[in-house]
């Protein structure tokens, strides 16, 4: 876990196996513009030794944020703010990844003040309501694989080390992959190289317009989960070998618990063996999901991850990587209190943001 990591390629090191987890934390400016609230609660952690920084999710067009006080990346003005995070992260000596998304259906219509899309059109269920979403036109599929583009040179300009294309959790990219929201029959539908085919073109045209040494990745879900369907398993390995194909540097694997073996086949091996075995060592794998204590982080690298991505114990636990020297250590499990979360340098706001995750700040 403190072995540092080279990426083949590029002259980017990580100095550990530890990075923060891509986490939404509402703590930026309605026109996205950095927060400062944000810039404490990340560069806190790159502080406190996390070898990998994620950013949240940040919106690469205005019609795809998901959330109030979400991070943007779709105007230069946006370059000051996230020059002033690169350089943060930078100089506590962390590697800086900026996650791109668009919400698709679900980036909400009062935020985004027109009508949400998708790749088809089709009912987006939350909770008891129906939500009609309108399926892509080619000229939106064009603007918005430039927008992807468009950001990504605007995170390198600004000093990132890298961006990650967020193709997980039901948000837009996923929805081209699902078999449930993709319905389309042109070159976008369909198989899936067409289905993955916005991704493979985003990845594709990155790598053209930016040197090799920024770090370009991509994370998915590798199947079914609470709302989002339409992913199966064994395309999700072969989504891998893709995506590896159009120059992915690394594949994030979200699984929710990272000891999981795959819904598809229980009682075999976690999911991330899955990646590994299939993949061999062509490209390095991260792997988040109920990564608490030192030896859960072990247990998931000695699975086959490169790095371990640490969600609601970072959140928890601002110095996770210090507490974990000590491989026997369990860190305080949740629910927490407002004070500790205070001290662990989240906002008000993004402590209630936090409520809403169960039992995990104190009544
Ligand atoms: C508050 C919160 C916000 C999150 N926001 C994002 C996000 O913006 N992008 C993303 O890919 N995953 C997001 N996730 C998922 C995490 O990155 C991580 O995969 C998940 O929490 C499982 O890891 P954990 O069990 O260590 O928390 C979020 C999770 C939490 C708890």
């Amino acid at each position: 876990m403190f072995e540092p990591f080279h990426f083949p390629n590029t002259d980017k090191v990580a100095k550990n196996r530890i990075a923060l987890a891509p986490m939404t934390n509402k703590q930026s400016e309605d026109d996205g513009t950095l927060g400062e609230d944000e810039y404490l609660w990340l560069t806190r952690r790159a502080q406190e030794g996390f070898g990998i920084i994620f950013t949240c999710a940040v919106h690469i067009q205005k019609d795809g944020q998901g959330w109030e006080g979400e991070m943007g990346n779709f105007d230069n003005h946006h370059i000051p703010g996230l020059t002033k995070l690169a350089e943060g992260i930078r100089k506590c000596g962390s590697l800086s990844i900026m996650q791109l998304f668009h919400g698709g259906a679900r980036s909400p219509e009062h935020l985004i003040l027109k009508q949400p899309w998708s790749a088809s059109s089709h009912d987006f269920e939350l909770k008891d309501k129906k939500i009609p979403v309108r399926g892509a036109t080619l000229q939106d599929i064009e603007t918005v694989k430039q927008s992807f583009v468009k950001a990504a040179i605007r995170a390198y300009h600004a000093g990132f080390d890298g961006v990650e294309l967020h193709a997980a959790h039901g948000y837009l990219l996923h929805q081209f992959l699902s078999t449930t929201t993709n319905k389309r029959t042109d070159d976008y539908g369909g198989s899936l190289a067409n289905r993955a085919r916005i991704i493979t073109e985003i990845l594709e045209s990155i790598r053209l317009h930016l040197p090799p040494y920024f770090l370009v990745g991509v994370r998915i879900s590798p199947e079914d989960k609470f709302t989002y369907k339409g992913i199966d398993f064994d395309d999700s390995l072969a989504l891998g070998e893709l995506l590896v194909q159009s120059g992915a540097d690394f594949l994030d694997i979200s699984t929710w618990a990272s000891s999981n073996p795959p819904l598809k086949y229980p009682n075999t091996v976690p999911i991330i063996s899955w990646f590994r075995q299939r993949l061999g060592n062509q490209v390095p794998l991260f792997v988040a999901g109920e990564i608490w204590s030192g030896q859960d982080a072990i247990q998931a690298l000695n699975a086959g991850a490169d790095f371990v991505s640490i969600g609601k114990a970072a959140i928890g636990h601002a110095n996770w990587p210090t507490i974990v020297q000590n491989k026997d250590a369990i860190p305080a499990l949740p629910p927490y209190s407002v004070e500790h979360l205070r001290q662990q340098s989240l906002s008000p706001a993004f402590i209630r943001y936090m409520n809403k995750w169960k039992n995990f700040v104190q009544e």
